[in-house]
């Protein structure tokens, strides 16, 4: 993006951008029933904000239900990665047995800012993410949500060599995922931001400080500490939010992280996602 471009797109990224969470919530009757507006107001919020938190009326969900309200923004092609099911839905709950015990986002713990997929290869990159909340916890489990172009601005404006250095090919590194008995997946080195066909930021990040290997030069490392500080919400616009029954996150992976949590004696807290290689059609 040159300079003019740039000024032109920050200017109606901050002009338009939400002073309170709600802005980007919309109420829809059912996952499998949306109506043209209900369609079209999800699809203008995404298109400003690259996410919409949507509600539902209804309460019935099921995966088949998440794919199809999926496909209305064009998700079609589904991430069917190590944890997910055949059709590429995952449900996150607290895992007691099997491969999913080992992994973060199927225990009650916290998870630190990050974007789906950053360790998938490039051609596997995850575009955009559906995150649908069946049961709710105790207590915790809140989301805390940042659209990267946000991430974009404030780290261009500070200094235009963290851009250049977060393009680099070689910024990020993620060792292989060895599970003892063989490579499950090999190690995948890419940048933090990448483009779309269309010009759109694509953002690939981890804040975990175990397992990530950054390239190791001064510039790099002041982006990240800036990144850091803005993930810790300095300038006021990150958002909060605890996502209820029947209510659900649709975005363009955007960066997020989770609180941890506890669940009571009633249900356990169960969310579908659903990581698709498409964004979010919004035309
Ligand atoms: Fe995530």
């Amino acid at each position: 993006m040159d300079n003019a471009e740039y000024k032109q797109w920050r200017k109606a990224k901050l002009d338009n951008y939400p002073r309170n969470v709600e802005e980007l919530v919309v109420s829809i009757g059912g996952l499998t029933n949306l109506d043209n507006a209900e369609r079209a107001s999800v699809i203008e919020t995404c298109r400003l904000f690259n996410m919409a938190i949507y509600r539902c009326r209804g309460r019935h969900v099921d995966r088949p239900a998440i794919r199809k309200f999926a496909e209305n923004f064009g998700l079609q092609r589904p991430d069917r990665h190590l944890c997910a099911n055949s059709d590429g839905v995952s449900e996150l709950s607290v895992a007691f047995e099997g491969t999913r015990t080992e992994y973060v986002p199927y225990s009650n713990r916290s998870l630190s800012w990050h974007t789906d997929g950053y360790y998938n290869r490039e051609s596997h990159r995850v575009r955009a993410v559906v995150l649908h909340c069946a049961a709710n916890a105790e207590a915790g489990g809140e989301n805390a949500l940042l659209d990267p172009d946000i991430a974009y601005i404030r780290l261009r404006d500070e200094d235009p060599r963290f851009i250049t250095a977060f393009e680099h090919p070689g910024c990020m590194t993620i060792p292989a995922n060895n599970d003892g008995e063989g490579e499950i997946r090999p190690e995948v080195s890419g940048p933090v931001f990448s483009y779309e066909g269309n010009g759109a930021v694509h953002m690939r990040y981890s804040a975990r400080k175990r397992n990530i290997q950054w390239r190791d030069d001064d510039v790099t490392r002041a982006a990240r500490e800036f990144l850091s500080e803005i993930l810790a919400d300095r300038n006021g616009e990150v958002f909060h939010y605890r996502l209820q029954p029947g209510e659900g996150l649709i975005s363009n992976n955007v960066l997020h992280n989770r609180t941890a949590f506890s669940d009571g004696a009633g249900p356990r807290r169960l969310l579908y996602r659903a990581r698709f290689f498409d964004r979010i059609k919004t035309i």
